[in-house]
């Protein structure tokens, strides 16, 4: 079985041979950017060069960047701890071009380490691309689309909608049109039932998101309009724990060697026994249903999505605060 440093060192080599000078990861806790309190993604310590006020030289780096999403805009606190593929804490394998190469390259680049390297299935491949908003003036990434396409074909490429596919570091900053690569891991009789397609970004925990390729082209200013960048910038992000499940062939990112040897000593020291229960499974289905409903909200002036289950009527996560 490949390991998770053997996979770690071989997306740094693919990206050496490519002319990316691999970086060290930066501090988790953001020191010298008020917008931000935790590094939330690769591209944070980059924010200055991709805003054009700071040296671009080297134009193409690689790394892997520990995260933190506990707060602010990419927040998966909730996630965790449900399912099988969120953490609070993660590594995210990045490739950065600054005024170098674009869509086409980082599309090709991405195909060729997971199909030609990694040697993932491209039948179980799907990615998405932005379908446009007419609010914000931007068309459907209709290039990008077309450099998917020397790959996969049509039914394997996807619209999405500004919150999957328009990425944005937070409420201000470095943001673009995105595209999304996910992989479907189910077995081929759940394939024969239910095409892969319908289930891309719709929670089902063997269908999932592993690379998110962000074609920076704006500035979002703190008064929400979009000011386009200097130079394009590509950004990427590499889920690390869901590449490993992938190709260690497991369902679940704890199952890997990269949480494992932890688990197995936690269950040597307290005699319990870790395990993906079947009830836990049951809880994480009915959670991804209830997230696609959202109910009226009685404390808020808002629609919110119910957390608990059993569901109570019309419960919501304001039900769970103090009264005030
Ligand atoms: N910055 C992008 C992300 O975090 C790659 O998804």
């Amino acid at each position: 079985m490949i390991t998770a440093n053997e996979i770690r060192d071989s997306y740094k080599k693919f990206f050496e041979s490519k002319g990316h000078v691999i970086m060290p990861s930066a501090p988790m806790v953001i020191k010298d950017d008020p917008t931000l309190m935790f590094t939330n993604a690769g591209m944070n310590q980059w924010k200055d060069i991709i805003l054009g006020t700071k040296e671009p030289e080297p134009r193409r780096r690689a790394d892997s960047q520990k995260c933190l999403r506990v707060s602010g805009k990419h927040n998966d606190l909730e996630e965790v701890g449900h399912d099988t593929y969120h953490h609070t804490m993660f590594e995210m394998l990045g490739n950065w071009s600054f005024g170098d190469y674009f869509k086409e390259e980082a599309i090709d680049y991405a195909w060729e380490y997971l199909v030609d390297v990694l040697k993932l299935n491209p039948a179980d491949l799907y990615v998405t691309v932005f379908e446009g908003s007419p609010e914000e003036g931007i068309a459907r990434d209709d290039e990008a689309a077309s450099y998917w396409s020397k790959h996969l074909p049509a039914d394997h490429i996807i619209n999405g909608n500004k919150h999957d596919n328009f990425w944005e570091m937070g409420d201000t900053g470095p943001c673009g049109p995105c595209s999304e690569i996910h992989v479907d891991s189910r077995s081929d009789e759940e394939k024969a039932l239910v095409p892969g397609r319908e289930l891309v970004n719709k929670d089902n925990p063997q269908v999932i998101e592993i690379w998110n390729i962000v074609f920076m082209q704006f500035n979002r200013k703190s008064d929400g309009s979009l000011e386009p960048l200097a130079m394009n910038v590509i950004d990427t992000g590499m889920g690390f724990e869901r590449l490993v499940r992938m190709l260690q062939g497991k369902h679940s990112n704890y199952d890997t060697d990269i949480f494992q040897p932890v688990i197995r000593e936690i269950e040597s020291l307290s005699g319990l026994k870790y395990g993906f229960t079947t009830l836990q499974a049951t809880m994480a289905t009915e959670r991804a249903n209830r997230k696609r409903q959202t109910l009226p909200c009685a404390w808020l002036p808002t629609t919110c999505v119910p957390l608990h289950s059993p569901l109570p009527t019309g419960s919501c996560r304001a039900t769970q605060r103090p009264a005030m």
